[in-house]
C-alpha cells in the first residue's frame, strides 16, 4: 500500500486527477464528504488529503510515502524529502513586493512581512541586507498598506491581489510549480512501486 498526501483544495484537486488517470483513482475522494482519508485496496493507494503546508511534514516522518507539494513550501521547511517529479501545474512566483512609491533606507533594515521567514532570511543574506522579519500567516499585502513593513516576501500568481493593493513587484526570487516528493526510507523500500508513478505521471506533465 502506497500512502499519498495530498493537498487540501484546488492544487490537491487537480493532481488528483492526474493520479487518476494513470490508473490510481480512488472515486470516493471526489464526493461531498469530510472524510481525509480514502483507501482504493485495488489499486494499492491510500490518499490523505492534508494542509498543503502540511504536506511535507507528512512525508517527512513517513506518515505519507509520497505527496505532492509546492515548491514555497518544500524550500520554507527545508523538509528532509526527496524532489522527484516538478508536475509543472500550480505555477506562481516567489516575490520581494511593496507599495508602488517605496523608496528604500539604506540606513537601517528593511522590514518584511511574509508567511515565508525561511525564504526570505536565505534571499536578503544572499544579498548581504539585514531585514527584520514580520511573521504573518495570510492576507500579506496589508502590511506595507498600513506601513507596517516596507516590502512582503510573498507568492503571486495572476498579481491581481497586487494591483488592486496599490503594490508592485520589485523583485522575483524563484519560480513556483508542484512538485511530486517521497520519504527517503520509503523510496529505499518501495522503490519499483515509487518509480512507477514517477515514469507514469512524468508522461502526463503538460
Ligand atoms: C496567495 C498569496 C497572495 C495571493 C496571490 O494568497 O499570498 O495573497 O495568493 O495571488 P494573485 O497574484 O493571483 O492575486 P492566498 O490566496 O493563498 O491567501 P492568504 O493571503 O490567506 O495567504
Amino acid at each position: 500500500m502506497l500512502n499519498i498526501a495530498l493537498p487540501k483544495g484546488r492544487l490537491g484537486d487537480k493532481v488528483y486527477e492526474m493520479l487518476k488517470t494513470i490508473g490510481y483513482e480512488c472515486d470516493d475522494i471526489q464526493s461531498d464528504t469530510r472524510k481525509l482519508i480514502f483507501v482504493n485496496e485495488k489499486c494499492g493507494v491510500k490518499y490523505f488529503l492534508a494542509k498543503p503546508s502540511d504536506v511535507a511534514t507528512y512525508v517527512e516522518y513517513g506518515a505519507a510515502d509520497i505527496g505532492v507539494v509546492g515548491k514555497d513550501i518544500l524550500v520554507e521547511s527545508e523538509s528532509d524529502v526527496y524532489e522527484l517529479l516538478d508536475l509543472n501545474i500550480g505555477k506562481c512566483r516567489m516575490a520581494v513586493a511593496g507599495r508602488n512609491d517605496y523608496v528604500e533606507d539604506i540606513n537601517r533594515p528593511v522590514r518584511v512581512a511574509t508567511k515565508f521567514p525561511n525564504v526570505a532570511r536565505k534571499y536578503y543574506r544572499s544579498k548581504n541586507r539585514e531585514i527584520d522579519i514580520i511573521k504573518l500567516s495570510g492576507s500579506i499585502e496589508i502590511a506595507p498598506v498600513l506601513n507596517m513593513s516596507d516590502v512582503i516576501v510573498d507568492i503571486v500568481e495572476t498579481g491581481t491581489t497586487l494591483k488592486e493593493n496599490d503594490l508592485s513587484v520589485f523583485e522575483e526570487i524563484f519560480p513556483i510549480s508542484a512538485r511530486l516528493i517521497a520519504n527517503k526510507s520509503s523510496y529505499k523500500f518501495k522503490t519499483d512501486e515509487i518509480d512507477t508513478i514517477v515514469s507514469k505521471l512524468r508522461n502526463n506533465v503538460k
